[in-house]
Formats: structure tokens, sequence, C-alpha cells
């Protein structure tokens, strides 16, 4: 099949969460399976860097038109693989910037140009190169544009640019937003300012756009396609969710084992295999001396690696501080993003710098380390689209304790609820739940033989990525 995927994300070219993990490792699996598949992601200046790396092989320049004007960009394709083409939009204006939404307190004020100018440059790739896919699969909100404006650059040209479209949900909670008056930008027809299309609550919603024009709707986790149609989960959106109940359908993420696999992990001072766990004692040793905590503690390690908001049950955690100042067990934080929180966080570090630890940054190689080196991973998340921390922290062997919601419900089974085949640990999405889930876990701890045959039953769980992006190539079958 010819693919194209368009995400704002894409591992390894810029990433501030799973997005990109979920959209590089699907295309590299596509790719490895024989489709013909073209990555489009904004040309930011991470990415570029990145890009300049393995060295463009074209450049293509292009007009975007937006409300009554023309705007220049260009696109640089990139080789990375057999099989699969990446395609950086670049227009310096709108993506030559540090960070790729905003600045750490507030968005930037012309996401709304920037993501229609990017969907719009799309389609004239598409339209130029004379690419006639079978799917255009678009990822959240800043590419859910592009299926309406597919259409109609077909019908203007009378020309096929996509057999199918499908759109998927990796978070219902952004929905690219936006005052009323940017709906010129997009050059599309006055009628779909209406409540049947973009129009929400006199605004205009590009997520809303997604899921009623794509051909197909998924989430990434079968729970999170039923909770969306939920008021609690949905966002303010789970009325559209439910018109598309028929189309939708809840596909769950994978691991890129070439990147997340504990027995190749070049990241870690040493590799293990759920035969031979001694590489993870040394991964431990280091994350103690890296945290500043004593080398010879024997006690549970809790790790967690998160972007810092309300999703991810921060609270939850600082609720339970007096948990890790009263008992013996550490815990180590890696994650940035909401100020109070990371304040909060700090704090907490400062105050028992002997028990609690927490980095303020993004750091590919402490992520790793405290997947492997710490014996628990917390991700209380207040709701959670897919997630793949657990999934990882299962790989490495460190079991996740989380709530019991999206694809943490989906993905992790409770030990003590399911003696023979659990392997993690499960809360409610609370700080009282999650205080009785960390007493669980510090008695599992103590019975080090069954730790051993839940961490042995974690580690033997298979999330690959093959599994998943056949999930899709069927899904993308069934679809033409
Ligand atoms: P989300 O996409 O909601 O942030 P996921 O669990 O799907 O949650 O994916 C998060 C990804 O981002 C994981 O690969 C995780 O390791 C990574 N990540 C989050 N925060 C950091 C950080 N501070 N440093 C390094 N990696 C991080
Ligand atoms: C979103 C979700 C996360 C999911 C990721 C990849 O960022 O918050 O739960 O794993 O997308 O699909």
């Amino acid at each position: 099949m010819k693919i194209v995927q368009v995400a704002s994300e894409l591992y390894p070219y810029m990433k501030t969460g799973g997005l990109a993990d979920a959209v590089g490792a699907l295309s590299a699996a596509l790719a490895d399976n024989g489709h013909e598949v073209s990555a489009f992601l904004p040309g930011y200046r991470g990415a570029l860097d990145h890009g300049d790396a393995i060295g463009a092989e074209r450049k293509l320049r292009l007009k975007v038109e937006m409300a009554d004007q023309y705007l220049s960009g260009d696109v640089r394709v990139f080789s990375p693989r057999r099989n699969l083409k990446v395609y950086l939009i670049c227009r310096e204006e709108f993506f030559d910037r540090g960070a790729p939404y905003g600045t750490g307190e507030r968005d930037y004020e012309d996401n709304a140009d920037r993501f229609i100018f990017f969907c719009k440059a799309v389609v004239e790739v598409l339209r130029l190169g004379d690419f006639q896919a079978d799917v255009v699969h678009c990822h959240d909100w800043q590419a859910a544009l592009l299926p309406l404006l597919l259409r109609g650059a077909e019908r203007s040209h009378r020309i096929t640019l996509a057999l199918k479209t499908v759109f998927t949900i990796h978070n219902i909670a952004y929905q690219g937003l936006f005052p009323a008056k940017a709906f010129a930008r997009t050059n599309l027809p006055d009628e779909l300012f209406h409540i049947d299309g973009l129009e929400y609550y006199s605004q205009m919603n590009l997520m809303k756009g997604g899921i009623m024009f794509a051909d197909r709707v998924t989430t990434v986790s079968p729970r999170y396609a039923q909770e969306i149609q939920t008021p609690e989960f949905g966002c303010g959106l789970d009325g559209v969710a439910q018109t598309r109940a028929d189309d939708m359908v809840g596909l769950l993420n994978g691991v890129d084992n070439s990147v997340w696999n504990p027995a190749t992990d070049a990241l870690l001072p040493a590799r293990y295999t759920a035969a031979n766990l001694a590489g993870k004692l040394v991964c431990r040793a280091e994350l103690l001396k890296s945290c500043g905590f004593a080398p010879d503690f024997t006690g549970p390690i809790f790790g967690m690696v998160c972007r810092l908001t309300e999703q991810k049950g921060i609270d939850f955690v600082l609720a339970n501080r007096d948990f890790f100042l009263a008992q013996d067990c550490r815990l180590a934080v890696l994650g940035s993003g909401d100020q109070r929180m990371e304040q909060e966080l700090r704090e907490l570090a400062a105050e028992v710098p002997k028990r609690v630890s927490f980095g303020a940054e993004v750091n590919e190689a402490s992520s790793h380390l405290i997947e492997a080196g710490s014996d628990f991973f917390m991700m209380p998340s207040v709701f959670e689209p897919c997630g793949l921390n657990q999934m990882y922290s299962q790989v490495y062997g460190t079991l996740p304790v989380v709530s019991r919601v999206g694809g943490l419900f989906d993905t992790v089974i409770d030990a003590d609820e399911n003696p023979a085949t659990g392997t993690g640990l499960m809360c409610e999405p609370n700080a009282a739940s999650l205080r009785i889930a960390l007493q669980r876990a510090l008695v599992l701890f103590g019975d080090k033989a069954r730790y051993a045959a839940v961490q042995q039953r974690a580690m033997a769980r298979d999330f690959n990525w093959k599994l998943a992006a056949a999930r899709y190539e069927q899904l993308y079958q069934d679809s033409l």
C-alpha cells in the first residue's frame, strides 16, 4: 500500500511525548513490511538539525493559499530507511523555534496559522507529486484538517489524492480550539463553519473536524475509544465521538524494540534479560548514584517519567508525600512542564534529598535509566489514551503502578487480584487509592519470590510494534 502519515511529532525528529514514539514506530514498521510510507511533519529547528545529519535528498518549493494571501514554503525530503520517506514542511516564520507548540507557560499565538499551513502544504505536496495514496493517516488536532482539505482539493482539481483517510486520536484533551476568525485561513466553504462542521460553541475546533470527516477514526487503546464517548473523558467532544462510534476502533500502541529493549539498550550502563537480571542491578546502582541516594539502599525504588500535566496524576503523588518521607523507599521523578508541579517536586526533593530526586528536564538517557533501575514505575494518570511507559516498564522488569483508565487498563494486570497472571498494580485515579497501591507495592516487594514471579510475567509480555502495525494494516485494508 501507499501510506501517508501526517503528524506534528515523529521520533527521532521531534518528540515531546508518546505521539512521536507512536508515529515513528508505526511508520518504520509499515515500511519494514514493504509498504511505501511517506511521513510528514513540520520542519522545526530540531527536526532540521536531525535531518541534516542524514542529508536531504530533495528540496521542493511551494505556495500555500491562506485566506487571501499566498505563503511560500520549502519541503525537504529524507530517506532514513528503506520504503520510508520523511517530508519536513518548512517555513522559518512558523517552525524555526525552540519548541513545537509554545513557550512553557502558553501556546504560540499563531498556532492556528502554523498548523493550517502545515496541513495545506501536505495537500500541495500530494497534489504536485501526483501521489494518489491508498491511505492518508492523520494524527491528533495538528493534522485533523487534512481529511476535509484533501476532499476539497480533489473536488476542485478533479483528481484523487487519497482513497481513504484515517484519523487517530492520541489525546482528546488537546483539540486545536481557535477563535472563529481563524476559519477564514482554511479557505473552506462557509457552510463548514457550522455545528455539523468545525464550529464548536462559536469557535473553530480542528479535532472535531478530524473526527467527523475522516473515513475511519481510531483511538490508541480500546478502553479509550469507549471512554471518550462519555462526558467524564470526552472533554466536550463525547457527543461528536458517539456519532462516529460505528467507524471508530481502539488500536493499542506498541513498544519499539529497537529503542526500548533492555537486552540491547545502548543508553544503559548494562544490559539484561529476563533470564539474567544482573545488568538490572547495575542499572539500579547507577540510578541510586545519579540521584544522590545511598548506594547500599536495598528497599524499593519508585520511578516516574512524564510530562508534568494534570493528566499524569502528579498531584496524587504529591498528596502522598508523607508516604515517601516515612516509608523505606526512594522516589526518582523526571519530568518538565507545569511550573507549579515543578516547584512542588523541587521542594520535596530539596526537603529529603536522600530519598526523593527530581530532574526537571527532558533527558532520553535518564528516562531509560529510571525505567531500568527502578523496581516500580508510577503512572497514576487521571486519564491515559494509551501510555507507553507502563509497557516499557513491564518489558524492563519494572512493575507498573497505574490507575485503571484508558490504555493503562488495557495493558496492566493487577497482581493482587490476579495472582496467576498479574504484571503490576492498579488503583483508581485519586490520591487515596494510589496510597493503597503504594502500600501494596511495599508488601509485594517484601515477598521476593512473588515479586520475581510477577516480574518474569511482565518481562514476558509482547507489546511489539509489529503486532500493533498489523492491526493498522488490517484497518487500512478493511477501509479500502
Ligand atoms: P504522553 O504522550 O501523554 O506524554 P506516553 O506514555 O505515551 O505519554 O509517552 C511519553 C513518552 O515521552 C515516553 O517515551 C517517555 O519516556 C517520554 N518522556 C516524557 N517525559 C520525559 C522526560 N522528561 N525526559 C525524557 N523522556 C520523557
Ligand atoms: C498521547 C497520550 C498517550 C499516548 C500517546 C501516543 O500523548 O497522552 O497516552 O500513549 O499519545 O499515542
